[in-house]
């Protein structure tokens, strides 16, 4: 098992003001913004532009990047890059600026098309460390695309999500500003809280021995439960969004260790079907907690989880069932559908997902492993 974090991460209320200095410290004189178009014109660039200015590092914005951003969104920043003589990038917003911008570093001095650097191809190509100073500024609690080493860009001719994935995609400096957060709407906060809490849930129950992620992914949880529901009814309580930052980080630290099928699953619910990753995650997390205690590799680390998320005590067997239900309650509390009803999903939708969930990079860490059979089963259990 080997691990890759961010060299520098700062976490401080405010800490974006500082972004100049810090591309600064990366020798960073002319930076490419990589962001999308909401999260520029509810402002959240204008005090980091501020701090270039004064840092006198000159810059340009590309916000072209989609929700599920695509190879040609990854063209069109590169394209950017180097006609404006860009030598530092800084990905500003969700998971969506953060994974092209991945893409973007990538392509600046490696041969050939991105798809010869996807997860899985044949013959894949290697991601050395030939990529431009990188920053991630993450301006949701969820994804922790900003400390994970892998991005997801959706290949536009096979029209499936597909992954890159190395240590040098990590940015070298993180910037954890939790005040960046603070106008997001309770429905964004309720989907991207889910985002987060299923990859602390996913990588605690892998069958992997890493301490140092199951300790992540426990403190995680334990942020989660404290802070989700609070941070979605009160958007302004500091503390309640500082706290899902830091759970959003330390999920993707923690699934280094490897995240399992409610993502396989979820990859497959957005874009096609339109259910938002983190509420698809949120829908299926229960579902796949009831399928994997069939596992009894499982039971102490549910009952962890289910510890976290302030399960009634009991013998671990007991606090591990009470997973799922806690899960539900949580689900009810933040106003999120506990089935796909809203989406509604065809059978033949379910056939094609099933095919697809099968492919996907994630369940084969699932600490119960998955067919064909099973990934129509869940799709039709929450139906
Ligand atoms: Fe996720």
């Amino acid at each position: 098992m080997i691990y890759n974090y961010p060299q520098n991460i700062y976490f401080h209320w405010g800490e974006s003001k500082n972004t100049g200095e810090h591309a600064t410290e990366l020798g960073g004189r002319r930076a490419l913004i990589v962001t999308d178009k909401g999260v520029r014109q509810v402002g959240l660039l204008d005090d980091i532009c501020t701090s270039l200015d004064a840092a006198k590092i000159a810059y340009t914005v590309f916000d072209g990047v989609q929700p599920n951003p695509t190879d040609l969104n990854v063209a069109d920043g590169l394209n950017l890059y180097h006609s404006e003589g860009c030598d530092i990038v800084i990905a500003v917003g969700g998971g969506s600026p953060m994974d092209a911008a991945k893409g973007i570093i990538l392509m600046t001095k490696h041969p050939g098309i991105i798809k010869e650097y996807f997860t899985g191809e044949p013959n894949r190509r290697p991601i050395t460390g030939a990529v431009p100073p990188f920053m991630a500024v993450p301006t949701t609690s969820g994804t922790g695309s900003e400390v994970s080493r892998g991005g997801i860009i959706s290949d536009t001719q096979e029209n499936r999500k597909r992954v890159i994935s190395s240590k040098h995609l990590l940015p070298k400096t993180v910037i954890l500003d939790p005040s960046l957060t603070e106008t997001m709407p309770p429905q964004l906060t309720a989907y991207t809280g889910l985002d987060a809490l299923s990859h602390n849930v996913e990588a605690i129950a892998v069958d992997a021995y890493a301490p140092i992620c199951d300790a992540f992914a426990k403190t995680g949880i334990e942020l989660i439960h404290r802070s989700l529901f609070k941070a979605y009814s009160d958007g302004s309580d500091r503390g309640a969004r500082r706290d899902m930052m830091y759970a959003s980080s330390l999920g993707a630290m923690a699934f280094q260790k490897g995240l399992g099928v409610v993502h396989s699953l979820a990859h497959q619910l957005s874009p096609q079907i339109g259910v938002p990753h983190g509420a698809a995650c949120g829908i299926m997390l229960p579902y796949a907690i009831r399928y994997n205690l069939q596992a009894e590799s499982t039971i102490p680390k549910y009952s962890e989880v289910a510890q976290q998320l302030g399960a009634a005590p009991g013998g671990q067997r007991a606090m591990a069932y009470q997973a799922p239900q806690l899960v539900e309650r949580l689900l009810e509390q933040l106003g999120v559908p506990k089935t796909l009803k809203d989406w509604n999903v065809t059978e033949e939708d379910i056939e094609i997902m099933a095919k697809n969930a099968m492919l996907d990079h994630c369940h084969p860490r699932n600490p119960r492993p998955c067919t064909e059979e099973a990934m129509t089963r869940f799709y039709r259990d929450a139906q």
